[in-house]
């Protein structure tokens, strides 16, 4: 019997990285052996470390805070979503090749679309942040067509520059964007709202207005693990469904075990086995 072929995920830090038992459960549900580490790399030795894990026949790596945009300028071929969130999260080995995509956006339309069971096309969707969680979410959001897109930010120059950036580097036809500040968003309702802020992680409340969830909206987190701000506020202020990013991580994960192995795990076994 060969070597199990090998992955890891790459991050500082890395200890929390639920990652290796995401993949783990994929590969025993498909039968598939492998290996999944976490690797710790130095803040200024990503490279090295890739390059290391290349050098002794890893196959690929997922990459995580504060890489991905290192892993980005890294990889010699760019798919066209990693292209538009500036960002790589699945490195792909083959010789000299390094493959870079971002399976970030996918996952999160997947859990909204397929898990959540709410469809993107021709809703109002609101976006909340202007960083780097949300420039990776915006093109798969585009390209499901929702009737309008708004990305709200505390710096508007921030939002101003990510409408701009998709939109001059004509990522197909998706020209439904608009930016506001929190301020502006008064008297507009939306049927989904994203929070890509992250503001969950210093448990800030963002200035909403209290009107902005339509009837029967969904508030979404990209955090997971406990409840923000934010979803407490849209709690209190009518939204019909409230989900966070644990959905995404899986589903992003469950992208890229495609994109290694040709085989695409189920994900709801493994979201309910986190869940319990
Ligand atoms: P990430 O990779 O998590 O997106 P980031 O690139 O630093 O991290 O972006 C953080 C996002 O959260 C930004 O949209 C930031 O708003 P600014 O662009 O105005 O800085 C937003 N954010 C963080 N703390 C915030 C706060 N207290 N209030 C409002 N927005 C906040």
């Amino acid at each position: 019997m060969g070597i199990a072929d090998r992955y890891a995920v790459i991050g500082n830090p890395i200890e929390h990285s639920k990652s290796p038992v995401i993949h783990q459960a994929f590969a025993k549900q498909l039968q598939q052996e492998i290996e999944y580490l976490r690797v710790l790399a130095p803040l200024d030795g990503f490279v090295s470390s890739v390059n290391t894990l290349r050098a002794v026949g890893f196959k690929g790596v997922n990459v995580t805070v504060p890489f991905k945009f290192e892993a980005f300028q890294m990889a010699n071929q760019l798919t066209e979503r990693a292209r538009a969130a500036g960002a790589v999260n699945t490195l792909m080995f083959d010789g000299n090749s390094i493959s870079g995509d971002n399976t970030d956006g996918a996952g999160l339309v997947q859990d909204i679309q397929h898990n959540l069971g709410v469809p993107i096309k021709q809703k109002r969707v609101l976006l909340l942040g202007a960083g780097g969680a949300a420039e990776g979410v915006l093109l798969p959001i585009l390209a499901e067509q929702p009737a309008q897109l708004v990305i709200a930010n505390r710096s508007l120059e921030k939002a101003l520059n990510m409408q701009r950036k998709i939109e001059s580097e004509k990522f197909g036809q998706h020209t439904l964007t608009s930016t506001s500040t929190f301020d502006s968003l008064q008297g507009q309702s939306f049927d989904i709202v994203i929070n890509a802020t992250s503001t969950g992680l210093t448990d800030t409340q963002l200035p909403l207005p209290g009107d902005i969830f339509a009837k029967d909206a969904l508030a979404y987190e990209m955090l997971y693990g406990r409840e923000t701000p934010f979803m407490a506020f849209a709690r209190s202020h009518g939204a019909g469904r409230i989900a966070d990013g644990l959905g995404m991580l899986i589903e992003q994960a469950a992208e890229s075990f495609y994109l290694w192995r040709k085989v695409r795990p189920q994900t709801a076994p493994v979201i309910e086995q986190f869940q319990s």
